[in-house]
């Protein structure tokens, strides 16, 4: 059990990821969301306490832990390797953050319905940059990239009307057009999106 004040843990980057075991940590400045980034984007996405936010591609979690103390909202992220779902539900039960878990899984095969709204930090990029992986236990390929990014397109075409999209470092060119771009910051890294029809 971790005893410290809660909000300690929110001071900085460093102090949050020393939550993590030592390989998380060195993967942290690259491939997991600063925490000034987390809190602009999980404000947006999650208004009030009915909000219900999905994380593609969740990593060990960090969005959803400290998305789920910055607002009211909850936290889910879907994440396919095994070892950084169980690493930070493990840190999330020793917190007792309940509004915040992962789940273990693929997205081509998550549906994204029920949620009301959606963050994506370029999850799928190591599959066409394999120096951005961040190792070598699941498969990646151009054409995973692909399948993958067609799964999302299609999944944000069939979310009703006001659902809520936050993309941070992305290379898709396209947000489909019912997407309204409505702030972006952190030199327009992050952007955050309405969905409008
Ligand atoms: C750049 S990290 C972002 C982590 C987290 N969202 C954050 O902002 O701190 C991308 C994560 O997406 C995961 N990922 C990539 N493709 C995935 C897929 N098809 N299904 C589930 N997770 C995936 C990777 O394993 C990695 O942990």
């Amino acid at each position: 059990m971790h005893s410290d004040i809660e909000h300690d843990y929110f001071v900085s980057d460093v102090v949050f990821d020393s939550l993590y075991p030592i390989y998380v940590r060195e993967l942290s400045e690259i491939h997991w969301t600063p925490l000034n980034v987390i809190k602009v984007a999980a404000k947006f996405l999650a208004p009030d306490d009915k909000s219900k936010v999905i994380d593609i591609g969740a990593g060990v979690g960090k969005f959803c832990i400290a998305g789920s103390q910055y607002t009211k909202g909850s936290f889910t992220g879907i994440e396919q390797r095994k070892n950084f779902v169980r690493v930070g539900n493990k840190i999330i039960s020793e917190l007792g953050y309940y509004r915040a878990s992962l789940v273990y899984g693929n997205f081509i095969d998550f549906d994204l319905s029920g949620y009301t709204g959606i963050y994506f930090f370029n999850s799928f990029h190591e599959n066409i940059v394999p120096s951005d992986s961040l190792d070598q236990k699941i498969e990646r390929s151009p054409e995973l990239y692909t399948t993958y990014t067609q799964h999302l397109l299609t999944q944000l075409k069939a979310m009703p009307i006001g659902t809520r999209l936050a993309t941070y470092w992305l290379d898709l060119t396209e947000i489909p057009a019912c997407y309204r771009l409505c702030w972006s910051q952190f030199d327009n890294l992050l952007k955050l999106w309405v969905k409008e029809y």
